[in-house]
């Protein structure tokens, strides 16, 4: 067999140690890979680059993925859909396995629909594909916001301010409530939840009155009401893109504003995104991407290979595109606990 492999959306750390994954199990049935680059892109445009074992070696370790990625929606234009087609029939590709976020994995589920033979794996570092119980990527970077909050925490102690950490999440504050758990935020901020200003500026005000300073985590997605827009224009998804919106900096004004306690912010963005997969992902990748072999291997186009409890299983593209994974009240509840 033929096999194919793209990183399609936003990269995160773990997508290298997949796409070795997927060349190593191919290889290891005597099976070749083919690497379209920057995502969706390169099937469309027919850029790609042959995939050997020498290619995979060095890089279980590295951040980023080598075969670049982009946010393109091939299915967007019935003329771009027909090349994507023609390129994969050019190449005479078996299977091919697309690594990416609910985006990614809707092009892919639009390619099965038209008779494509298309596996996914799921990856993202907001943790908000359905259907699977880790994305690989958000360890590693929710790791980075929390290494974050620990030196705003210093700098907060020292000038007793409040600062605010805005970390990334669009529709899912996955990575917010991770870093509020884990970091021991004063207040967290999610799009799961009604933005609550008096509650927030309660939280700040206690912080402050019990040790002299606070931290507040607050997701890029969440809805201040004010200064709504597109100021971030939108992805070929049609997504807005929402970190010109600097929910954080926004948060820092009204605190200050309405409690005199001088506040600062951070903005951290693709920071998050970079550096090498921690162990979780690692594995996580590697069982993913290995896993998605398997099933094309089976027959089973399709499908998405997903971690449930202890197993790497396939499930329909269906149950993991279009409804994201969004923060659950048990969660809510757990992190409102540690509220100050
Ligand atoms: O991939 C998801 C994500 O990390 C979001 O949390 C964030 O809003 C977005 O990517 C940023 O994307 P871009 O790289 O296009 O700025």
């Amino acid at each position: 067999m033929r096999f194919a492999v793209l990183t399609g959306g936003g990269d995160c750390p773990g997508l290298n140690p997949a796409i070795r994954a997927v060349v190593r199990r191919a290889a290891k049935f005597g099976h070749e890979t083919l690497g379209f680059l920057d995502g969706w892109k390169g099937v469309r445009d027919d850029l790609s680059r042959p995939l050997a074992l020498v290619d995979v070696e060095e890089i279980l370790n590295k951040g980023g993925t080598i075969l670049g990625s982009s946010r393109t929606n091939p299915f967007s234009k019935e003329p771009e859909a027909a090349k994507v087609m023609e390129h994969l029939r050019a190449h005479g590709i078996d299977a091919l396995v697309a690594i990416g976020g609910d985006d990614t994995l809707s092009a892919a589920r639009e390619l099965h629909r038209r008779g494509g033979k298309v596996v996914g794996v799921p990856k993202t570092m907001d943790n908000d594909v359905s259907g699977t119980d880790w994305t690989f990527g958000f360890h590693s970077a929710t790791a980075v916001a929390v290494d974050a909050l620990e030196r705003l925490r210093d700098t907060a102690e020292s000038h007793h301010r409040a600062i605010v950490l805005e970390v990334m999440g669009r529709h899912a504050g996955w990575v917010a409530l991770a870093t509020g758990l884990a970091g021991g935020a004063d207040a967290t901020l999610l799009p799961e939840e009604r933005y609550d200003e008096d509650s927030l500026l309660q939280h700040v005000r206690s912080a402050v009155a019990a040790r002299g300073y606070a931290l507040v985590v607050a997701s890029e997605g969440i809805d201040l009401g004010a200064r709504k827009g597109t100021a971030g224009g939108k992805d070929d998804f049609g997504h807005e893109l929402l970190r010109e919106r600097e929910v954080g900096a926004e948060l820092a004004r009204r605190i200050q504003a309405a409690t005199g306690i001088e506040t600062r912010s951070a903005q951290i963005g693709h920071i998050q995104r970079g550096g090498p997969p921690e162990l979780f992902d690692r594995i996580l990748a590697t069982r993913l991407g290995a896993g998605a072999v398997d099933l094309a291997l089976k027959g089973r186009f399709g499908e998405v290979a997903v971690l449930r409890g202890p197993v790497i299983e396939g499930i329909p593209f269906d149950a993991a595109v279009g409804a994201p994974k969004t923060v659950t009240p048990d969660w809510l509840d757990l992190m409102h606990t540690f509220d100050a």
